[in-house]
């Protein structure tokens, strides 16, 4: 049937088609061959015959000189068992001695399926020796493609901020997110999806040991700060954050970019934060 929609409409519009349904959040195939909901349910072929038609058979016919229902042979499980992703996830987060090998364990681990609609990896970018550390939420279209983080509009709305106070990644900051991998269509990450990524995240952390963090948005502040308050009670001041052999780092939460790009108001708080950051930069 695709051949057949592929000669009438051309692969572009098929491809266009496709890069939708991505957006939309569509991740998953759920069976084996395109189904054409244009044709009545009726008229359209059982799916998996055998065990489709054990379903449906009657439940009580008991006695009725009828043929047995055919028996459903056991469902061929469609994904092998693995050990628990989020165990998985802190062994290889654990094992990771520096920020190559924590980059390889990332690329490497498939127990989410963010990885695979995602175009790649998107690690982190700046100079993790800087002792300045920005944490943001999830990669978005531009970085997917990149494989950079913020580098999209709201991450040139954050460069420009932060060139104001004499910050720029190519010296004096390193920036990085909770997610490695864009969520589909940009949706917001899920918490079970922010628990599977954070011994990563918190890997990376003791790594790069900054003296300083800025979470960047609700996401970031929620899942470093383990906060139930939002990021605008957050925001604008420093907090604690302990990561493993680090005691404590100095932790300031403040609006995200994108939010600022949808609530250009609120660049008024995002302003009075970056001078508090600057005041604890000059502080040394
Ligand atoms: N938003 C984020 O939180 N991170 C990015 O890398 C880009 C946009």
């Amino acid at each position: 049937m695709v051949d057949e929609v592929e000669e009438k409409v051309g692969p572009a519009v098929l491809l266009a088609a496709l890069r939708l349904q991505l957006d939309w959040g569509v991740d998953e195939a759920l069976i084996e061959a395109p189904l054409d909901r244009r044709v009545s349910a009726a008229a359209r072929p059982a799916a998996i015959p055998a065990v489709s038609a054990a379903r449906t058979a009657p439940a009580s016919n008991m006695g009725a000189a009828v043929a047995a229902p055919p028996v459903a042979t056991a469902p061929v499980p469609l994904i092998r068992p693995v050990p628990p992703a989020q165990a998985r996830a802190e062994a290889l987060a654990a094992a990771a001695t520096s920020l190559d090998s924590l980059r390889a364990a990332m690329a490497g681990f498939d127990g989410s399926l963010l990885r695979e609609t995602a175009t790649q990896l998107v690690f982190a970018d700046g100079v993790a020796a800087s002792g300045l550390m920005f944490i943001g939420e999830a990669p978005g279209a531009d970085e997917d493609r990149q494989g950079k983080p913020f580098v999209g509009a709201s991450g040139q709305l954050l460069d420009r901020m932060l060139a104001t106070i004499g910050l720029n990644r190519g010296e004096n900051f390193y920036i990085t997110n909770i997610l490695p991998f864009r969520p589909p269509g940009n949706r917001t990450p899920t918490d079970a999806e922010i628990a599977l990524f954070l011994p990563f995240i918190r890997r990376h952390i003791a790594l790069v040991r900054p003296r300083l963090l800025v979470l960047l948005g609700g996401t970031s502040a929620k899942a470093l700060l383990s906060a139930r308050e939002g990021i605008t009670r957050l925001r604008g001041r420093y907090h604690q954050v302990t990561i493993e052999n680090i005691s404590s780092i100095a932790t300031l939460a403040t609006l995200h970019p994108a939010y600022l790009l949808r609530n250009p108001a609120a660049k008024r708080e995002a302003w009075q934060d970056l001078l508090t950051l600057q005041r604890k930069i000059a502080d040394g």
